[in-house]
């Protein structure tokens, strides 16, 4: 410990003396100073600055506003208006740039089955395995909805199959009300292309998108609803998603009578 300010501890005196043998270690011999000198900083002072070269011109592009929902769903009406067939509609939509979906989504899953049905069946939008395939319905939802329509007869020559939304949202998560809105306009087209005689709505989004309705689906399914097809009212019946019941197997009893209130429909109007 120190006694006054001149004299050093046996303690310091150590430390001293180990720092003195570093610098000998490290081939420090000889003191130039009294104080420590930051040499590079003095370097970096010395040095003549040269002026930075001046930054290219990048062209930066004029900015862009995102369209409204209105613009989207304006230029989506007249996409889809312009359509006078399948074709042409699946190729507007190949064109549309109103659904940022089509950006993540690795192809456009239009349809499947007969356009020639009198029975359209619409679910919500498609998964990995329709993404890859690009056809609606391929993956495990897909097989089981094909085995609920041989139940009651039918198989995909019978029935038309489309979703709300044409593109995969990320992840499988549920479309948003903008992605659905903006694909609403062709979908509609699409049904009025197709003029099923009976429509089947699968899942809630497919419901509310088309029926217009907030009604829980248990509340809705197995009965029969209307579907204004630009001012003609189809028949529309309410279905749980097949991928629903995957997830909830003791609800396919209710997937049952849904399907013979189908069975029933398409009886009546000769399938
Ligand atoms: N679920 C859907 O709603 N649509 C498909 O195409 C596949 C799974």
């Amino acid at each position: 410990m120190a006694n006054n300010s001149n004299s050093v501890s046996t303690d310091e005196a150590k430390a001293l003396a180990w720092l003195l043998r570093w610098y000998a270690e490290m081939g420090v011999d000889l003191a130039v100073d009294a104080e420590p000198h930051n040499r590079f900083a003095e370097k970096d002072l010395q040095k003549p600055r040269r002026p930075a070269p001046p930054e290219p011109a990048i062209q930066r592009p004029e900015p862009r506003l995102a369209p409204s929902a209105d613009a989207t769903a304006q230029s989506a009406t007249e996409a889809a208006r312009a359509a006078q067939t399948l074709d042409e509609l699946r190729a507007e939509l190949l064109a549309f740039e109103g659904c940022t979906l089509k950006a993540t989504a690795t192809q456009l899953v239009f349809a499947d089955g007969n356009p020639e049905a009198d029975i359209m069946i619409v679910g919500e939008a498609p998964g990995a395995d329709e993404d890859r395939i690009g056809r609606p319905f391929v993956g495990r939802a897909g097989q089981l909805l094909d085995k609920m329509l041989a139940a009651i007869g039918l198989d995909r020559r019978h029935v038309y199959i489309a979703n709300v939304v044409p593109w995969r949202p990320p992840g499988n998560r549920t479309p948003t009300p903008i992605e659905t809105s903006a694909c609403l306009p062709f979908m509609r087209r699409q049904i009025e292309l197709v003029h099923p005689k009976i429509l089947v709505c699968l899942g809630a989004a497919a419901t509310q998108t088309l029926l217009g309705t907030r009604e829980g689906i248990m509340r809705i399914r197995g009965r029969w609803h209307e579907y204004d097809m630009e001012g003609e009212k189809i028949p529309a019946i309410v279905m749980l998603h097949p991928a629903y019941l995957l997830r909830q197997p003791s609800h396919k009893k209710f997937a049952w009578q849904d399907l013979r209130e189908l069975a029933k429909m398409a009886n009546k109007i000769g399938n």
